[in-house]
């Protein structure tokens, strides 16, 4: 156990979030400093015992409740695509917002659609896409062959790679994932639409922050309380997606 714990330990920050509800708190004895001090901070994390309590897959899913709940993203009867969605917390709140089950007969029924790199447990209400990789234009033709008429209303991503340590690098190639999202937007997002995507703060986020307001009348950063203050980790928010031919 100490091995699987000392492999999250080299995890980015928002992966360890997730992680951390797979690992019986408690129930192992940490080898070195840094295992008790990962340990003790998942314990105290007021968020991780809320996920426990609500159910839902990990603390993340804090993050976006917040932002949805200051900014208004989601709404019943969106379709959504939920970007790096392994192990499902985001997926989990879509499924409820957009009504993707039909259990509001009141309003209309959405549709969620999860992508990773890794396994997702199935969920009902969502699709999932497992071991697809968003920067893969493959990957982009499947999204698009399973949208409701290939649209979408929002695109979100709390996608991250494996943290190298190297900020700056972390930063790059985080940067880059969220470019091929861009690309997938072009594609499917309908005009109007709303983006959302995370990224580690650094010098090229003001590249991206150029690339979406080419292409959203509105966007802004926010940092949702959930969302650890030490972690360099912004959310980039852009909404109305401008004529997918303007956009160019
Ligand atoms: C912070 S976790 C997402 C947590 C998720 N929002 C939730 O609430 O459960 C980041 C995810 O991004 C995924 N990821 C990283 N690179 C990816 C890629 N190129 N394509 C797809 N998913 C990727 C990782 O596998 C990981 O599951």
């Amino acid at each position: 156990m100490a091995a699987a714990v000392t492999r999250l330990w080299r995890t980015p920050p928002s992966l360890l979030h997730c992680r951390s509800l797979h690992v019986t708190l408690g129930a192992q004895k940490a080898k070195t400093g840094t295992e008790q001090i990962w340990l003790t901070r998942q314990q105290r994390d007021p968020y991780v015992k809320a996920a426990h309590a609500q159910n839902y897959r990990c603390r993340s899913a804090f993050k976006l409740l917040e932002i949805d709940k200051e900014q208004k993203i989601l709404q019943p009867g969106n379709r959504v695509v939920d970007c790096g969605a392994a192990p499902g917390a985001w997926s989990q709140v879509l499924v409820d917002k957009v009504n993707s089950l039909g259990q509001d007969p009141a309003v209309s029924v959405g549709f969620v659609l999860g992508v990773d790199l890794l396994h997702i447990s199935p969920l009902e209400g969502a699709i999932f896409l497992s071991k697809c990789d968003l920067t893969d234009p493959a990957t982009h033709r499947k999204i698009i062959a399973l949208l409701p008429c290939g649209e979408a209303d929002v695109i979100l991503s709390d996608m991250a790679p494996n943290a190298s340590g190297i900020r700056e690098l972390d930063h790059q190639r985080l940067v880059n994932m969220c470019l091929s999202l861009l690309d997938l937007s072009d594609v499917v997002l309908r005009p109007g639409g709303s983006f959302l995507c995370k990224i580690w703060d650094g010098g090229e986020s003001n590249l991206i922050r150029d690339k979406l307001r080419q292409r959203f009348q509105h966007v802004k950063t926010v940092k949702p309380k959930a969302s650890r203050t030490e972690s360099a980790e912004i959310y980039l928010l852009a909404k109305s997606h401008k004529n997918k031919k303007s956009s160019n």
